[in-house]
């Protein structure tokens, strides 16, 4: 928890009280071309890390960042990068073919939740020189692989810390906001609103796992899945409903003439861009906390997944996306 001084108004995040006071960070100019005066939750100066071209903005120690969210998954989980991968594989065709027309004129783009960088990557190489490319996350190991000369990486919570304002033609958030509270993400939509140019589009895609859910499935593998989600529901402030939320927030929020669209697929055993991994890798990585809860035994984990590599009819989450101007 940082520390709050007496006075000091404070957002209520899980977990922890995040204070929110006048301390600003000032940087040189960025990748974008024009200095950041970026709200800094600790009020105080933060060096720019000198390598990858990454800053923090959270912590006096660089490198260190307190979340506005307890992510479940972490970067040094050896599995992490293949769920993200897998993630992608499954995901990037459908939110490549919504953001080709929004990125049409695009020179300055954010994507928030990076994740492993694909679709930064790809909006790094689609937008045209001098075209920038924002690419934050909390975590950023895996973005800082990538070398693309428009492309700037950067750790920021994007509940936490504000946004340079007005800054970017086209911001894309996927799969992110719902691992966060309420609060948390009533102040990420709102960072990411006023991130956005006058005119600027925002495209949000976030899941709704009902389809999974409700997949057909074999015993034991049904109780696995389902108490998977429900394990995480207990061990983080993840909402795995919060697609059908999504658009309701963001026109709450000012989104204006919005769009929506919805999908998703059969998860096929041997198709790896149908995205099984990703919920394997998922189910493995939780699997002994559920042995220790008591919620399933080892040998029937086995079964289950003995179970996922057949041909169930398992439906991947459904992604919802909502799309609009400021
Ligand atoms: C399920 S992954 C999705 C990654 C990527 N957007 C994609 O769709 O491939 C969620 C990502 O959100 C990031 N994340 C979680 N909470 C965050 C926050 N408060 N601010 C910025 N990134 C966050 C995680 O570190 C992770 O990379």
């Amino acid at each position: 928890m940082r520390p709050q001084r007496p006075g000091q108004p404070c957002v209520e995040v899980p977990h922890q009280h995040v204070p929110l006071h006048g301390g600003m960070l000032v940087t040189a100019p960025d990748a974008l071309g024009h200095a950041l005066v970026v709200p800094c939750a600790t009020g105080t100066r933060h060096p720019r890390n000198g390598h990858h071209g990454r800053r923090d903005c959270a912590g006096d120690t660089p490198g260190r960042l307190e979340m506005s969210s307890t992510y479940f998954f972490q970067e040094a989980w050896p599995e992490e990068l293949a769920r993200l991968t897998s993630l992608e594989a499954a995901l990037d065709p459908g939110t490549k073919a919504l953001l080709e027309p929004l990125s049409r004129n695009a020179k300055t783009c954010l994507e928030a939740g990076a994740g492993a960088g694909s679709i930064a990557g790809w909006l790094g190489e689609h937008i045209p020189p001098p075209g920038r490319v924002l690419a934050c996350d909390i975590q950023t190991k895996f973005l800082e692989r990538m070398s693309n000369a428009q492309l700037e990486i950067r750790r920021h919570d994007i509940a936490a810390d504000a946004l340079p304002a007005d800054s970017f033609d086209l911001v894309h958030v996927r799969w992110t906001l719902f691992w966060l509270a309420p609060a948390s993400r009533a102040a990420a939509v709102a960072h990411l609103l006023s991130s956005l140019r006058p005119e600027g589009r925002l495209l949000v895609e976030e899941p709704d796992f009902a389809p999974l859910l409700h997949s057909p499935m074999p015993a034991p593998l049904d109780q696995v899945i389902t108490e998977h989600a429900r394990l995480i529901s207990e061990r983080s402030p993840v909402d795995v409903t919060y697609g059908r939320r999504v658009y309701a927030d963001l026109t709450a929020a000012g989104l204006r003439d919005t769009r929506t669209a919805a999908r998703t697929h059969v998860i096929e055993p041997g198709r790896t861009e149908t995205g099984g991994a990703w919920l394997r890798l998922a189910l493995n990585r939780i699997r002994p906390d559920m042995v220790r809860a008591g919620m399933v035994t080892e040998a029937a984990f086995d079964v289950a997944l003995r179970q996922f590599d057949e041909p169930n009819g398992l439906v991947f989450p459904l992604t919802m996306a909502v799309w609009g101007q400021k």
